[in-house]
């Protein structure tokens, strides 16, 4: 029997191609250039299934292009999946999966390093070295704000949340609060507190870290008028998705002093990163880099090929979301 074929929308790790290779007949992105809308419409025209990643734009075009071609599976590389219509592909009869669980730490990992590293402002003072500025160790300048004793505000206490909630409540002796829509059973944090509004959120802690998924939901969850309810003394930290604050709004806040800096590494617009954002010295950006680790990517590669395979073997997939 032929084995089926499987189009890869950008380069992945090394051991990652390798299994694909042994598995499947594949066409690999060598290049690593994202692919247009045209090109992933004939993806799904001609393979029998299509691994993507974020920034491929996966709309109803290209799910109506499987439906009419070959490919009924979408592996998604990654857990967001906000750059994927999946009520389209719900419509067209398209399989889409994604790769939960494998990113979790990697991604809480990253929201305590933004954290870390706006509280006690490690650019500043990186920079500061790195020009030669620095004129040798002294008691009063550039101090940040400790971390222990702190209220740190979870907003989406799902996988990843708690993971950042666990690692700020046992490693840094954070209080925790959160807010999440749906109840959550078995939060395993002593003293963590439910708060019954994101208002409620915003106004009493000294950090707010985002854990929402992505997409028209939750789109400028956090605005202007949430920003305006945050302590001036209080820092906003995002692993989630840009689209989830208002970047403009948030900018304004950021350079008015009415919240005291942000950690970000998701953008509303990526790769773009407005100048004003780069400009302000009380921020810490980071280009997307919640799940680079070589151990994660390779976990969610497999992750997506177990998939795929299950897919072809005719069983459910274990991460099938549609
Ligand atoms: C990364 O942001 C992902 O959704 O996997």
């Amino acid at each position: 029997m032929s084995k089926p074929r499987i189009i890869v929308t950008r380069k992945l790790p090394f051991a990652v191609e390798e299994r694909l290779k042994k598995i499947f007949t594949v066409s690999f992105n060598a290049s690593d250039k994202p692919f247009s809308n045209a090109k992933l419409v004939e993806a799904m025209k001609m393979a029998d299934g299509v691994m993507a990643t974020l920034g491929d734009n996966m709309d109803a075009e290209v799910m109506e292009a499987g439906a009419h071609g070959r490919a009924k599976i979408v592996a998604n590389f990654g857990v967001g999946v906000n750059h994927i219509d999946l009520d389209a592909a719900a419509d067209h009869g398209i399989i889409v999966t994604n790769t939960p669980d494998v990113l979790t730490d990697a991604t809480a990992d990253i929201a305590m390093t933004l954290m870390l590293n706006v509280t006690r402002r490690t650019w500043e003072h990186e920079n500061t070295l790195r020009r030669g500025d620095w004129s040798g160790f002294d008691l009063v300048s550039g101090l940040g704000m400790s971390l222990r004793g702190k209220t740190l505000g979870i907003l989406g206490m799902g996988r990843i949340g708690q993971a950042v909630a666990t690692r700020a409540y046992f490693g840094f002796g954070m209080k925790i609060a959160y807010f999440n829509r749906s109840k959550i059973e078995n939060v395993k944090i002593p003293g963590a507190q439910a708060v019954a509004t994101i208002e409620d959120l915003m106004e009493m802690s000294d950090v707010v870290s985002l854990h929402l998924p992505g997409g028209a939901d939750n789109r400028h969850t956090i605005s202007r008028s949430r920003l305006a309810l945050m302590k001036n003394t209080a820092y906003l930290v995002n692993t989630a998705r840009g689209e989830v604050i208002d970047e403009t709004a948030l900018i304004e806040a950021l350079q008015q002093n009415l919240i005291a800096g942000a950690g970000l590494d998701v953008f509303e617009n990526e790769p773009e990163v407005p100048q004003a954002l780069r400009d302000l010295v009380n921020v810490s950006l980071l280009p997307h880099i919640g799940s680079a680790t070589l151990e994660t990517r390779n976990a969610m590669g497999m992750c997506a090929i177990d998939n795929l395979v299950a897919y072809f073997q005719g069983i459910a997939p274990p991460n099938k979301l549609v």
